[in-house]
């Protein structure tokens, strides 16, 4: 039996059954011999007897919470969630567990990443600071320098959770302490527009979900100036170009070109709107909230500029993007002896005799490509 006093803080197992069942942190209002009457962290009141064993007392640690959870004397799953959701409650997105860096999406822009706070965590040391993004870059900045060894940092978490803004702010730190801002440097930084154009689409839990891997290489010279980068992706979604889930959408760049690009252009690759487009319109969403696909096109345009894409390397990629679209489009009939449209037999003689593929160019709204009976064409 628990023997508890008013205003005592205690772990309360609620054996829900759900999918997260782990005890929840409670305060105590009430409490005599036959019964002990607590508020749980989510506002709920509840009744419960000294003799049952779902009521524990909590560690003080965990009372008012811990910048670095390794201190936490509930070193358990309900400890970590609770010390992260006091700490979330206050807007307090960051926390350590030694040297990991744990991060709480906050889904909206908090003041932390300005140029002040950039210089505040310029050269400190983990936890002489209240734990920061930048806190992790500086330390693996300077562990660089001081100890001239290579230095490591892995972001991971599940689709939304805040991978690819961290990398963007830890980028933003690097790219700000690391001295002068060069021409290499401002590559670097917009190598994302074009990498997220390409790779990110809106899914049903990211409108900018990041459907690839990507591991970022940064070279630094002696004087500790980024002097260039290398960025490997790989795992990328392919099966997203032709199918996408209900709420989802293609690649953003598709969506981008049919919005920005300039009409003379869209008329020579025979573009129209993305809701012409099998391959845009499958999750029956085309806009999203939020994005901005023509103010979206410019900046991938000016990081071309930027990463040296020449004109023409620019329409052989508009080219091919039109080309995924305009065959989207495409449909096929079977002929009257029986073909069924595409087929995997050897013979292409046997296959032309029997169909014909009329890829029509410039397939606008309503004239989509058809595949008869004939020969190809
Ligand atoms: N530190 C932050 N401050 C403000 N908003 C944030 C922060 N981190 C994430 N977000 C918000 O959450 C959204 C999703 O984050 P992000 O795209 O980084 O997720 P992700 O982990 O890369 O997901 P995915 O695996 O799907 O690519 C962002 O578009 C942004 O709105
Ligand atoms: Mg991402």
């Amino acid at each position: 039996m628990v023997i508890l006093q008013q205003g005592d803080y205690v772990w309360l197992d609620l054996k829900t059954g759900r999918e997260f069942d782990v005890p929840v942190g409670a305060v105590v209002k009430l409490c005599d011999s036959r019964q002990i009457q607590v508020l749980d962290d989510e506002g709920k009141e509840h009744w419960i007897s000294p003799q049952n064993t779902n009521i524990k007392p909590m560690h003080p640690t965990s009372v008012h919470g811990v910048e670095d959870m390794i201190r936490l004397g509930d070193l358990n799953e309900a400890g970590i969630l609770r010390n992260l959701l006091i700490r979330y409650n206050e807007r307090v997105i960051y926390t350590y567990t030694g040297s990991i860096l744990v991060a709480v999406n906050p889904y909206q822009l908090l003041p932390i990443y300005t140029p002040d706070q950039i210089r505040l965590y310029t050269n400190r040391k983990i936890g002489e600071l209240p734990p920061h993004i930048f806190a992790i870059a500086d330390n693996c900045y300077f562990n660089m320098q001081r100890n001239n060894k290579d230095q490591c940092c892995i972001i991971s978490g599940e689709s939304g959770a805040g991978k690819t803004e961290s990398t963007k702010l830890i980028l933003q730190f690097l790219a700000a302490i690391s001295g002068q801002h060069s021409w290499i440097e401002q590559q670097v930084l917009e190598a994302t527009p074009i990498l997220e154009a390409f790779g990110n689409a809106k899914t049903i839990r990211n409108d900018n979900s990041s459907r690839f891997g990507k591991y970022i290489d940064i070279h630094f010279n002696k004087r500790g100036a980024i002097e260039g980068a290398k960025i490997e992706q790989y795992l990328l979604e392919k099966s997203r170009v032709c199918r996408q889930a209900p709420d989802e959408r293609n690649y953003h760049v598709f969506y981008c070109i049919l919005k920005g690009m300039a009409p003379e252009m869209k008329v020579k690759l025979g573009l129209g709107l993305a809701s012409d487009y099998s391959y845009l319109t499958m999750g029956k969403c085309t806009a999203c909230d939020g994005r901005d696909d023509l103010r979206d096109y410019s900046s991938i345009l000016s990081a071309m500029k930027v990463l040296m894409f020449t004109e023409t390397e620019n329409w052989e990629i508009s080219k091919l993007l039109a080309a995924i679209l305009h065959m989207g489009n495409l449909r096929y009939e079977g002929g009257p002896e029986g073909c069924d449209g595409v087929s995997d037999h050897q013979d292409s003689d046997h296959t032309r005799g029997k169909c014909r593929y009329a890829a029509q160019r410039g397939a606008g709204p309503g004239r989509q490509g058809r595949l008869r009976q004939g020969s190809f064409y």
